[in-house]
């Protein structure tokens, strides 16, 4: 997905970003409450080391998460396939104070082997890319990842979710990517409220037909679980959004 139209500078990301389209600002928060809850009670080295797969230009919710913990010392490093996004994503963060050393490197999160990372990290986030990777690499992702991890490491996801029902509409014989559809249209109304142009609307939709495919929460579980992790998730329906049904975030620890 090198230089994908949408998610390249000027393209449709940055409008569904900023209109919380995808309850970054939701995430952010609960993202920032596990990772404040962790570092009292189970982590205690700093600096705070961050591995940020797939940052995009606009890293929010580790931003967010950085900012809220303003007490501790961070080293982010960031990965990201998309040259241009790589750059921006360095000149976001410059201006973190409580960030003392970072990184952002060009490279493919499927496999972070090639990388060559020479440091262990204490929290691992992915944000909003899990849903483009197939079933096995998410699970050799997991099991990559692995070595990566300090002692008490945290792993954070703020995904997108197929929703439980889909169980019955498969087990009724009608096609997966029909809930997609029914997301494209809820979403498209909610940006609408932004005044958002159309052609990046159906720009957006073509993506998503093409490079969205995610799992549901358990399935998404019963993966991580497989690899060798305690899974919590944090379901978002309680906040009153009108995407909140299809958005998680999903919290992991290694097994000891
Ligand atoms: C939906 S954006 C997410 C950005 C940010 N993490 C967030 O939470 O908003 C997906 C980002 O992942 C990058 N990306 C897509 N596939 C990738 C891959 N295989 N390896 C690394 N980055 C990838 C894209 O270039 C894009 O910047």
């Amino acid at each position: 997905m090198k230089n994908e139209k949408v998610f390249s500078n000027g393209g449709f990301y940055q409008v569904v970003l900023t209109s919380n389209a995808l309850l970054h600002t939701e995430a952010a928060k609960i993202g920032t409450n596990i990772v404040s809850k962790w570092l009292r009670t189970q982590h205690n080295s700093e600096p705070v080391r961050i591995l940020d797969l797939a940052c995009g230009g606009t890293p929010y919710t580790v931003l967010q998460i950085i900012n809220g913990n303003d007490d501790y010392k961070f080293e982010y490093c960031g990965i990201d396939i998309n040259p241009d996004q790589v750059a921006k994503a360095s000149q976001t963060l410059e201006c973190l104070k409580n960030v003392i050393r970072f990184e952002v490197l060009e490279g493919d999160i499927w496999n972070i082997s090639a990388l060559n990372l020479d440091r262990k990290f204490d929290l691992i986030f992915v944000g909003m890319n899990l849903h483009h990777g197939s079933s096995s690499q998410i699970k050799d992702l997991f099991i990559r990842m692995i070595p990566h991890f300090a002692a008490s490491g945290l792993f954070l996801n703020h995904d997108l979710y197929k929703p439980e029902i889909c169980s019955t509409v498969l087990t009724n014989k009608l096609s997966d990517s029909d809930w997609r559809k029914i997301f494209i249209d809820e979403q498209k109304a909610y940006l609408r409220q932004y005044n958002v142009d159309e052609k990046g609307l159906a720009e957006n939709a073509v993506h998503i037909m093409k490079y969205d495919h995610p799992l549901s929460l358990t399935e998404a579980v019963a993966l991580i679980a497989n690899a060798g992790f305690t899974v919590k998730t944090h379901q978002m329906t309680a906040f009153n959004h009108l995407l909140g049904k299809y958005f998680a975030v999903i919290e992991a620890k290694l097994n000891s």
